[in-house]
């Protein structure tokens, strides 16, 4: 089984906490594809609406002709579906690895429910192997480097790469996140920090991971 079937695995039993008739919340990337396309092929009539994460996500799911919506006209949503980079066991995420952190934190925060979805192998003992993505306003993008260098970290700057909203992102490599709720909230006060990818004040409430036994279900 290819880490592709775990995921598409995880994203079809994402169906299960869809509402008919509800306003969705999706995000952005390969596994979300899948949850995608599984709603276009299972239940695209049966929602009313989706608010989205990422250009990348609305253009699929419009090809499908799932109705796409702006956040300011849904209101609160009932779930919001999106895959992660990393988890650990309190269902704190590492988020951004395709560049969507600031919208996909957005929609999570305007959500009721966030159903994480992802292959067996995003499940870790801590974050932070996965180098942590923080988007940044354009002019300081050296002034954040040299705050996260002395958090102990490695940013890079992830060239040739523009946020949907015009940014950049510095991937943070060589961090060991023993805290992340304290880590979120330091780098969120550096002047020029849009976004960064660590979802642990506001965490997934469920986590579905594709894996060779099934799709197993965690919670906090
Ligand atoms: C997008 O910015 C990310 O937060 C994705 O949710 C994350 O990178 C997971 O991506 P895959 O589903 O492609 O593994």
């Amino acid at each position: 089984m290819t880490s592709d079937d775990k995921k598409k695995m995880a994203a079809y039993a994402a169906l299960d906490y869809v509402e008919k008739g509800s306003i969705i919340g999706v995000g952005t990337g390969s596994t979300v594809n899948h949850f995608i396309d599984a709603i276009a092929e299972k239940m695209k009539g049966a929602i009313d609406a989706a608010v989205s994460s990422s250009e990348a996500s609305s253009e699929r799911m419009k090809k499908h002709g799932i109705r796409v919506i702006d956040l300011n006209s849904a209101g609160e949503l009932s779930i919001y579906v999106d895959g992660a980079d990393e988890s650990n066991r309190h269902l704190q995420l590492i988020k951004g690895g395709g560049g969507a952190l600031t919208r996909e934190k957005i929609v999570a925060a305007a959500s009721k429910t966030f159903v994480c979805i992802a292959d067996d192998t995003k499940l870790v003992p801590f974050l932070g192997k996965f180098p942590l993505p923080v988007e940044v306003i354009p002019m300081a993008r050296s002034l954040v480097a040299r705050e996260l260098v002395k958090l102990g970290g490695k940013p890079v700057w992830r060239e040739h790469f523009i946020t949907d909203n015009g940014n950049q992102i510095l991937d943070v490599h060589n961090l060991e996140i023993m805290e992340p709720m304290k880590m979120e909230t330091f780098i969120n006060q550096i002047a020029g920090v849009v976004t960064v990818g660590l979802f642990a004040h506001r965490p997934a409430d469920v986590l579905l991971l594709g894996s060779e036994k099934g799709v197993q279900v965690i919670k906090p």
